[in-house]
């Protein structure tokens, strides 16, 4: 069953941290969604939030460049969803990368309240070098990550079920942490939200215990 959302809305965009609201670790806690350009971010969020548009999405790579602030209430929780700008998009300049990457990582590192990374990986694509070093570098940071399959309703279900079995060993990560799902058909949307809240509540009980 799904669970009980009550509110979804955009509430900031901006170019660098600097523009977004201040943290509020307690009482919104952030996920941030990061991944390849044209991997399904937006779609996802989307979905997340049961709204066909609430994220700008786009058939041509490299639509979102800025930072994008969303706030849910889910299962009588607040949550703020980040989708950040892809990487990988092969038309954009070195200069432009660099930005990217320095952008990227000091919302990533520095960020107060967020409690998970959500990075999404194409059925159809193999783990790159790109979502490697992603996730080494999230887990030194002490970033929880999940993994999201993107679009696998792309796929008939013997080549999807293949495909999930290859990825699964491929990505270093405990099962749990590695959530199909598909945007278009709704598959996983739920099972993704479950593994959200569980770094949530993760996160309360770490800072709690921290007091
Ligand atoms: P950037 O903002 O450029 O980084 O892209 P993004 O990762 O936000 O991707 P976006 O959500 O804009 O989706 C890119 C394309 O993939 C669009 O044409 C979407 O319609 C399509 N797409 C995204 N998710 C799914 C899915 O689950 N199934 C199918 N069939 N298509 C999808
Ligand atoms: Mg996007």
């Amino acid at each position: 069953m799904s669970l009980p959302l009550r509110r979804a809305e955009h509430v900031a965009t901006a170019a660098n941290v600097a523009g977004l609201p201040a943290p509020d670790p307690r009482a919104r806690p952030e996920v941030a969604f990061l991944g390849r350009s044209n991997a399904g971010k937006s779609s996802l969020l989307n979905a997340l939030v049961r709204r066909k548009q609430l994220a700008r999405t786009s058939g041509t790579p490299g639509k979102t460049r800025l930072l994008h602030l969303y706030e849910v209430e889910i299962a009588g929780q607040c949550v703020r969803l980040v989708d950040l700008p892809g990487y990988g998009y092969a038309k954009v300049a070195k200069r432009e990368r660099d930005a990217w990457k320095t952008m990227i990582e000091g919302y990533l590192a520095q960020r107060e309240g967020l409690c998970a990374a959500v990075l999404l990986q194409d059925v159809r694509r193999d783990v790159g070098d790109d979502e490697r070093l992603l996730l080494d570098w999230l887990d030194e940071q002490r970033v929880p990550a999940l993994v999201a399959i993107t679009k696998t309703d792309k796929l008939k279900p013997m080549r999807r079920a293949q495909r999930l079995r290859e990825l699964r060993a491929e990505l270093p990560l405990a099962p749990a942490r590695i959530v199909a799902t598909s945007a278009e058909s709704g598959d996983g949307i739920d099972a993704l939200w479950r593994a959200i809240l569980e770094r949530v509540r993760d996160a309360a009980e770490a800072a709690a215990g921290g007091d």
